[in-house]
């Protein structure tokens, strides 16, 4: 189950990424915005977020203007990796080195193909576990638990 949500600023965007999910047959959840009146990105992003982090959703792909206010909201939530992204090199290193488990994009920063190959390659593309890469994103995981033992 993805969750999908946006403001104001990703509302467009938001619903074209729900039809191509919708196209590619993969459930998803919309926390909102439900219109495209101003919105606070970090009540969405947040409500995506914790779908995420509490195992309701797999995954989460969440929208504003830029991508920043969104991935920053996410990020602030337990457990959860948000990768904001503009080209598809990023989207497939971010799941292979980083494990990342949010997308964020920018409703008006990407065009909709480019967005739907973002979100196609993110979706598809597997972390690579058992080496450098697992060590380094369990690190990441250790600052956020307060457990700094790698200095
Ligand atoms: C809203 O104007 C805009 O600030 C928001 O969508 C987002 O881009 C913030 O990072």
């Amino acid at each position: 189950m993805v969750a999908l949500a946006s403001d104001h600023g990703g509302f467009e965007l938001k619903n074209e990424i729900a039809r191509y999910l919708a196209e590619l047959n993969l459930p998803f959840k919309d926390f909102g915005t439900a219109t495209n009146a101003r919105a606070e990105y970090p009540k969405y992003g947040y409500l995506a977020a914790k779908a995420v982090s509490s195992g309701e959703c797999d995954r989460g792909i969440i929208i504003c203007g830029t991508g920043v206010g969104m991935s920053l909201a996410a990020n602030k939530v337990k457990g959860i990796r948000c990768v904001n992204c503009t080209d598809c090199y990023t989207a497939m290193l971010s799941r292979q080195h980083n494990n990342t488990n949010m997308l964020a994009l920018g409703g008006r920063v990407l065009g909709p193909d480019l967005a739907k190959l973002i979100v196609k390659i993110w979706l598809e593309t597997e972390f690579e576990r058992g080496g450098r890469h697992e060590q380094r994103v369990d690190m990441v995981m250790k600052i956020e638990a307060g457990n700094i033992d790698f200095l």
